[in-house]
């Protein structure tokens, strides 16, 4: 399973991609907002701390000027994704982009069904959002698994991007269900490799060597 950024923290995004776990990083207009910085700009600087996507987000919602958001999007750098909401008019736009070879990811998906058109539109990411589905009373995770079941008996090639991951559960539930790409902020990485057990066997095995009076290193 392929690990994204959500994020537009380019100090984060840095700090991430020199552990090697990072395939690649999304962002929204919420994130472009906080990162307080030109979208331009900051979207440039993304793509060049991964070799992975870079979602950058359309604003506007009609088709025809999706398609002039995404010519001047997909000149900032051959990694940029285009990232269309997952209504008419972003799915039109999908078609269109994938069938010139450009990559889309289809936001904010809210049902099977959704997930459906946007493997049919050629999308190459379609992001399900678990945590506000979740947020809303219903069940996040059951909604990757159906995606996952649909796209399998269909063999559609989009690839399912497990997005608004809010902890370490809904990692280890996208994993067990075949998820391809979860997006996380960076807090949510770091912290699946946090267990109170390998901290305390730490500690044993530190009290354990000082006591030993050797270093490695002469
Ligand atoms: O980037 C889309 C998604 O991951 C947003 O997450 O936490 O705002 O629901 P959240």
């Amino acid at each position: 399973m392929k690990f994204f950024a959500d994020t537009a923290d380019t100090a984060a995004i840095k700090d991430l991609a020199a552990t090697g776990l990072l395939d690649g990083v999304t962002t929204n207009p919420s994130l472009i907002a906080k990162s307080g910085r030109d979208f331009m700009e900051v979207t440039k600087e993304i793509c060049g701390l991964t070799d992975g996507p870079v979602s950058a987000e359309v604003v506007a919602l009609d088709h025809e000027t999706m398609m002039k958001e995404a010519e001047v999007l997909r000149k900032i750098a051959d990694n940029v994704c285009i990232k269309v909401p997952l209504t008419i008019d972003g799915l039109k736009t999908c078609k269109a982009l994938t069938s010139e070879g450009t990559m889309v990811n289809v936001t904010l998906c809210f049902s099977a069904n959704q997930a459906l058109l946007a493997a049919k539109a050629g999308a190459t990411f379609v992001s399900p959002f678990v945590g506000r589905h979740d947020d809303n009373g219903f069940d996040g995770m059951s909604l990757i698994s159906d995606i996952r079941l649909i796209y399998d008996n269909y063999l559609f090639e989009t690839q399912i991007l497990v997005a608004s991951v809010r902890h370490a559960t809904h990692v280890l539930e996208s994993a067990r269900i075949g998820a391809d790409v979860a997006t996380m902020p960076p807090a949510v990485i770091k912290a699946l490799a946090n267990h109170v057990l390998t901290d305390k066997g730490i500690e044993g095995f530190m009290a354990d060597w000082a006591k030993t009076g050797q270093s490695i290193i002469k």
